[in-house]
């Protein structure tokens, strides 16, 4: 039996990394044209699957193949304390030619290891930063940083901001990549109580993560099946890269399930009909769920009328069938495109944001 190539698993590099190229580009420019750069402030949003996470991991690659050194991180509480420790861990081991990457997943958790914020706390990190570069730099190099989980409420986000902002004023071989869903990232941006420190967050580069042409699903599709020693009939390459809706994460569900119904050397459309169906339904628990546990009631009771019409749905409509008023039906609206759920194809017009949710919905 050959090994599954697909990879749909949250988190996982893909086999072929489909439509991103132009992004990495600007985060691999960013990295390279030095201080100052837009790109070296950058946020990546999107919904649940559309590979923030993947592309935190390959600007890490970008900037490693540059010689810089990452810290790989996530906004939960004690962060700046565990880049603390990863800056310690790389100060003792900096080696021009290794190229490293490192979580500061060491401390906190049981024992007590104090991971309080404190204004020292913060002071030392930045301080420990600028030794760090101080040695990297005079190699040519720097360090990068990427936070995923983007928090609106984390402190230490907030603190990671104020060091940034002071080393981008000081014009040092510092670079940051963040990602989140919409809600935390525009949370976040939208922060005005939380000070003048994040404004200069907005000015980051800040790149919605959309959905990728299936076309190009389509040759990833077939390249991937073909390097791994099989081969896919036409009609059912066009067939698989049309179910994927060229959403992220169903490209790597329908292909692993593709795969799989397989038996032999050649797949089918038949097996791709098969493929596609559990593909759906492992979708269907993996992300549409989780994206809907997150809702409340009445943001349900909108994209339930929603899934009453077969395509874009009229605001106007939406509040007809759910009885809101259009000031309520705007909250309800701007809240699920925050979320990701939904997005505003034309004035006064909503979809669904994630594939077949609108038949989930209609399932229930
Ligand atoms: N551009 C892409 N092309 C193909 N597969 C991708 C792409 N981006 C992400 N994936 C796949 O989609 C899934 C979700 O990616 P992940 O980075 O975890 O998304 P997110 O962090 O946005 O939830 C993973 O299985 C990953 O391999
Ligand atoms: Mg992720």
């Amino acid at each position: 039996m050959t090994v599954n190539p697909f990879k749909p698993t949250a988190g996982a590099v893909p086999p072929l990394l489909v439509g991103r190229d132009a992004l990495l580009a600007e985060v691999d420019e960013g990295i390279q044209s030095g201080p100052g750069h837009p790109a070296r402030i950058t946020i990546f949003t999107g919904a649940r699957g559309t590979g923030k996470t993947v592309m935190l991991t390959e600007s890490g690659d970008r900037a490693m193949a540059h010689g810089w050194l990452v810290i790989d991180e996530s906004a939960s509480p004690g962060m700046l304390a565990r880049i603390g420790e990863a800056v310690d861990r790389l100060l003792e081991g900096v080696n021009p030619r290794a190229r490293r990457r490192v979580t500061g997943v060491s401390i906190g958790g049981i024992g007590g290891v104090d991971t309080e914020l404190t204004p020292q706390l913060a002071e030392g990190v930045r301080h420990r930063i600028g030794r760090l570069l101080d040695t990297l730099e005079k190699d040519g190099t720097g360090l990068l940083i990427t936070v995923d989980e983007v928090q609106a409420r984390s402190d230490d986000l907030r603190e990671l901001a104020l060091i940034t902002q002071h080393l981008v004023r000081e014009n040092r071989e510092f670079a940051i990549v963040m990602a989140g869903l919409p809600s935390a990232v525009s949370d976040l941006l939208r922060s005005d109580a939380q000070g003048r420190v994040l404004t200069f967050l907005r000015r980051a580069d800040k790149h919605v993560l959309a959905d990728v042409a299936t076309d190009e699903v389509h040759d990833a599709l077939v390249a991937t099946v073909t390097a791994n020693g099989r081969t896919i009939a036409t009609d059912a390459a066009r067939a698989a890269a049309e179910a994927t809706h060229g959403y992220p994460f169903l490209i790597q569900l329908v292909g692993f399930h593709v795969w799989r119904a397989a038996p032999d050397g050649a797949i089918s459309l038949a097996d791709v009909a098969t493929g596609v169906e559990a593909a759906r339904e492992r979708l269907g628990t993996l992300v549409t769920d989780t994206a809907l546990a997150d809702l409340s009631p009445r943001d349900l009771e909108m994209l339930r009328a929603m899934a009453v019409d077969d395509g874009p749905s009229r605001m106007v409509d939406l509040g007809t069938r759910t009885g809101m008023s259009r000031q309520n039906a705007d909250t309800y609206r701007r809240r699920l495109l925050d979320a990701g759920v939904i997005e505003q194809v034309a004035r006064g017009h909503v979809d669904f944001a994630l594939p077949y949710l609108r038949e989930h919905l209609r399932s229930r």
